[in-house]
């Protein structure tokens, strides 16, 4: 048995924040993104099951859309998570940074280590949870998971109107670039100290982290942990849902 697969040893105790209270407006219209089906079952849950299949994590804080905290602590009332976890509803705010702020609030004191996970990534297997986990055990403040890109990047100048085309401005080396995925985990003080003190827009919470001038590092992610963003990407969800029922039946 691996480390990863023990619960927390004497003194750390892991808590994960998950924010869900987004839109979902490239998904397009419907339901709050976190609260569609996949496989039946909404979004928001698998990634709530996702944190709690860690043996390490023992509680799990869901920031809901704003007016949908009611809703949100109902369907987790609904669906079975594992004993061992709790859970904790909020409502979130107008940005993802705001809602996982909102999220941090509601902490209790005695947890040390913080993983922020997209409800948009509800497939990520537990092995990059618990990976994610040991890194910060092990001394990082801060830590993520990615994966190398496929595509070539290019560096444009925006153009002004959408379809309009745009100059190239750099192309970064691929071999140096990285994708990255939730869960990110975090030391819980230097996380909140980031939170009170980047007033920038960020679109993950390591950058905050980078922002103070702390080394943030990266382990391996997972294809699965991709995030549901666009329609095909509920194609692709469904898809790996599908091979994982057929592989359990085997
Ligand atoms: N999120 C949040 N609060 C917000 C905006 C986003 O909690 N005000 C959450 C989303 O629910 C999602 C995660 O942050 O789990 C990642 O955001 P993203 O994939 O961009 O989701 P949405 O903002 O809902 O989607 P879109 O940008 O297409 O509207
Ligand atoms: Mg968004």
């Amino acid at each position: 048995m691996s480390d990863d697969s023990r619960p927390s040893p004497a003194g750390t105790r892991t808590a994960a924040v998950i924010p869900a209270a987004g839109r979902g407006v490239r998904l397009g219209p419907g339901a709050p993104k976190a609260l569609r089906a996949l496989g039946g079952t909404p979004m928001l849950i698998h990634a709530v099951r996702a944190m709690a299949a860690s043996r390490a994590v023992s509680l799990v804080v869901v920031v809901a859309p704003p007016d949908g905290a009611p809703e949100v602590k109902s369907l987790l009332d609904a669906h079975a998570l594992p004993e061992r976890t709790d859970f904790l509803v909020v409502p979130g705010g107008d940005s993802r940074q705001e809602s996982v702020k909102l999220g941090l609030d509601a902490l209790p004191p005695d947890y040390d280590i913080v993983l922020v996970h997209d409800a948009a990534r509800p497939l990520v297997p537990v092995d990059t949870v618990d990976a994610v986990i040991e890194a910060v055990r092990e001394g990082s403040p801060a830590v993520v998971p990615a994966l190398p890109l496929a595509d070539t990047v290019k560096e444009v100048e925006p153009a002004g109107e959408p379809g309009e085309p745009e100059p190239v401005v750099a192309t970064p080396e691929r071999a140096r670039l990285r994708a990255v995925q939730t869960p990110q985990g975090f030391d819980r003080a230097t996380l909140i100290h980031a939170h009170e003190t980047v007033t920038d827009d960020v679109t993950d919470d390591a950058s905050m982290i980078e922002q103070l001038g702390l080394q943030v590092v990266v382990v391996p992610g997972h294809e699965e942990a991709f995030k549901v963003t666009r329609p095909l990407d509920l194609v692709l969800a469904e898809a790996v849902l599908a091979r994982r029922r057929l592989n359990d039946g085997f």
